[in-house]
């Protein structure tokens, strides 16, 4: 059987910060392909340009070339608000420093995540998701009535409600010691693979990225296995 199309599909991609002589070629000529379900750890050090593949890859920003397809949708010569709607309807993003938003409960930070995506999200399937997440009983909290492994658990739960078909994850346990981070890791990749959804995760930790089917790093501004 023919390989399925890649939920994830990025060619060429080139980044520069800066102008003139000055300019720097973060990114220069990452190529990869994420097929459905796969889980992909990328590594590299600080300041390689980690962070500036997933903004790309979400649709945050634009490459100055090269192109990027999520689940075989082009997105990178697309203005905004066209991009902001495929990223919220095809992809989950978690972040290093949770990114919830503190005046919102749980269950309305997942809330709000279903009202961007557009997806019709029974309101069982929060309490069924959060159920799953260990969580359940945490939903009408908010952000600062929780612990970092708990709101990132939130954070998760909000990726994932309207099931996207990747999930992009910026150093995820960054924030926490190292049992709450196991505990998030192990909540993510199980979810992440009851549902078929790809995960692409930026780590700097060895054994997180043992996890993954394939691990790559990040040098010179493209990607190669590790
Ligand atoms: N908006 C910007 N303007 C100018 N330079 C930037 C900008 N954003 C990032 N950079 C630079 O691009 C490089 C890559 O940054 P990026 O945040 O992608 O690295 P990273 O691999 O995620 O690092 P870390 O592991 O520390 O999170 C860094 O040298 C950074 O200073
Ligand atoms: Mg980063």
């Amino acid at each position: 059987m023919a390989d399925p199309s890649p939920v994830l599909g990025l060619r060429g991609l080139v980044r520069r910060y800066g102008e003139g002589p000055r300019a720097v070629r973060v990114l220069d000529g990452v190529d990869l392909d994420v097929r459905p379900g796969e889980t992909v750890a990328i590594m590299g050090a600080s300041g390689c340009g980690k962070s500036t593949l997933l903004h790309l890859a979400a649709g945050m920003d634009r490459p100055d070339a090269g192109e990027v397809r999520i689940a075989g949708v082009e997105v990178h010569g697309r203005p905004e608000p066209a991009r902001t709607r495929e990223r919220a309807r095809r992809v989950g993003l978690v972040f290093q420093d949770f990114n919830l938003i503190e005046s919102l409960t749980a269950r309305e930070n997942v809330e709000l995540a279903v009202w961007l995506s557009g997806a019709a999200v029974a309101a069982d399937r929060i309490d069924a998701l959060a159920g799953e997440l260990g969580i359940g009983e945490l939903l009408e909290r908010r952000p600062d009535q929780l612990s970092g492994g708990q709101q990132q658990r939130v954070a998760i739960a909000r990726a994932l409600i309207h099931g996207p078909a990747v999930l992009l994850a910026d150093e995820p346990t960054g924030s926490l010691d190292r049992v709450a981070g196991e505990q998030v890791l192990d909540v993510l990749f199980d979810a992440a693979r009851a549902r078929d959804c790809a995960l692409v995760l930026v780590t700097h930790s060895d054994q997180a990225a043992a996890r993954c089917d394939r691990v790559l790093a990040l040098r010179d501004g493209r990607l190669v296995p590790a």
